[in-house]
């Protein structure tokens, strides 16, 4: 037996979703290179390549499309427990919660059923977006909207967020993202929804779990966390420099550098640059984009031997930020694209399951005595 802190190399399964070269920044959905995907195709239409493991036929997408706006909406239940959160709870512990009791909307005790399974995922690929957009105008008072049929998916989030229909580069804009973001093989929180899928529990249960370990600033929450460093950075472009003196003499951790897989540049950080970009020239300028690339050309003199190059969640946010979206509302985006993948996940995890449990290596007392509380 060896033991790998962090799991790292370890193969914990075989999956068919996707692959990432890390030495080369490719990255692939069921064989379909990510920037082809980016440039070419819909949330919808990637979300049942990763279910389906096939890309749809016209006629495909739209009973799959279908299929995901009548499982658009809420029950009421979890619309009043969303409202009974305090308004200062994180969005992704108000989707957590909704994630997880729509298992009491939606009962689902045997996990044999691959279609009852099927649907469960489809439900909670429509309705992520809902929970976030609604929690978002509950925790400020606005009304909370229906979902809107008319629009696709990208369009009815942001719709329902900011009670607005985005124009199209808008809507553009939030499709891709979605794409970039709906899969990445075993990461910390695919993982985690395999781990608890893998004991047979509820899919609802399972893929909340997953909602849980996005949040960390380690892995989803990084992109949030970008913002609050660009944030923290004195003096604009100028000042990138002298911070990241300090914060390599502090040994922090840069937020959105670095990945176990990658050591190049992610390429769905290479779309989002290109798109943040373009965003920060057509939408006004502010220093922020160029504090940024300027970030990165310091980190890659400094770090690039080491391999630490930006990921997924370095240029993300200055995007959503561009588009008006609130920064505690970046990760559950993340969320609301991850869903397809993890439900891939779930369903693939099922298909030929067996329960992880790995064993540690014990390292605590031995032969320790019982000392009665009176002598202690
Ligand atoms: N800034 C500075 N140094 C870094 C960074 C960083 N962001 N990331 C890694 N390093 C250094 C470490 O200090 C370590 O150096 P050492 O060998 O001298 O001790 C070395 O690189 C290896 O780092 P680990 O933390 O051991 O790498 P690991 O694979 O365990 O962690 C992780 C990967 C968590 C992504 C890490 O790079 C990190 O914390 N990055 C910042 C947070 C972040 O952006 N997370 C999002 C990842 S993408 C996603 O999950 C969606």
């Amino acid at each position: 037996m060896s033991f790998t802190p962090g799991l790292a190399g370890v193969i914990a399964a075989e999956s068919s979703i996707s692959s990432i070269d890390g030495q080369n920044g490719i990255l692939r959905y069921r064989g379909i290179r990510i920037e082809d995907l980016a440039e070419n195709s819909s949330f919808e239409e990637v979300a049942y390549l990763l279910l389906f493991n096939a890309l749809p036929t016209a006629d495909q997408l739209s009973a799959f499309d279908a299929r995901l706006k009548a499982h658009r909406s809420i029950p009421e239940g979890i619309v009043t427990l969303l409202g009974s959160l305090p308004d200062t709870t994180h969005p992704m512990v108000a989707l957590q919660s909704a994630v997880s009791a729509l298992a009491a909307y939606y009962p689902h005790f045997e996990v044999e059923d691959s279609a009852k399974n099927e649907e469960a995922i489809i439900r909670m690929i429509a309705c992520f977006p809902t929970i976030v957009a609604t929690f978002d105008r509950l925790r400020k008072g606005k009304e909370v909207l229906a979902p809107n049929a008319d629009l696709d998916h990208a369009a009815n989030f942001l719709y329902m967020l900011n009670g607005e229909i985005p124009d199209e580069k808008q809507r553009r804009i939030i499709d891709v993202a979605l794409v970039l973001h709906a899969e990445h093989g075993f990461n910390a929180s695919t993982f985690t929804g395999r781990v608890v899928g893998s004991t047979t529990a509820n899919p609802y249960g399972s893929l909340s779990a997953a909602v849980g370990s996005l949040s960390g600033p380690l892995h989803g929450g990084a992109n949030e966390r970008v913002l609050h460093m660009l944030a923290e950075i004195d003096g604009g472009v100028d000042g990138v420099e002298p911070w990241f003196t300090q914060a390599q003499a502090e040994k922090r951790k840069i937020m959105g550098l670095g990945h176990r897989v990658y050591k190049v540049k992610d390429p769905r950080a290479t779309v989002l640059q290109g798109m943040a970009r373009d965003l920060f020239a057509s939408h006004g300028s502010t220093p922020l984009y160029d504090m940024a690339a300027r970030l990165e050309a310091i980190a890659k003199e400094r770090l690039g031997e080491k391999g630490i190059a930006p990921n997924v969640d370095f240029y993300s946010g200055l995007v959503y930020q561009k588009l008006g979206m609130e920064i505690d509302l970046f990760t559950p985006f993340f969320g609301i694209a991850r869903i397809a993948g993890w439900g891939s996940h779930w369903i693939e995890q099922l298909g030929n399951n067996r329960i992880y449990r790995p064993t540690q290596m014990y390292v605590g007392a031995t032969d320790a005595q019982y000392i009665p509380m009176s002598e202690r």
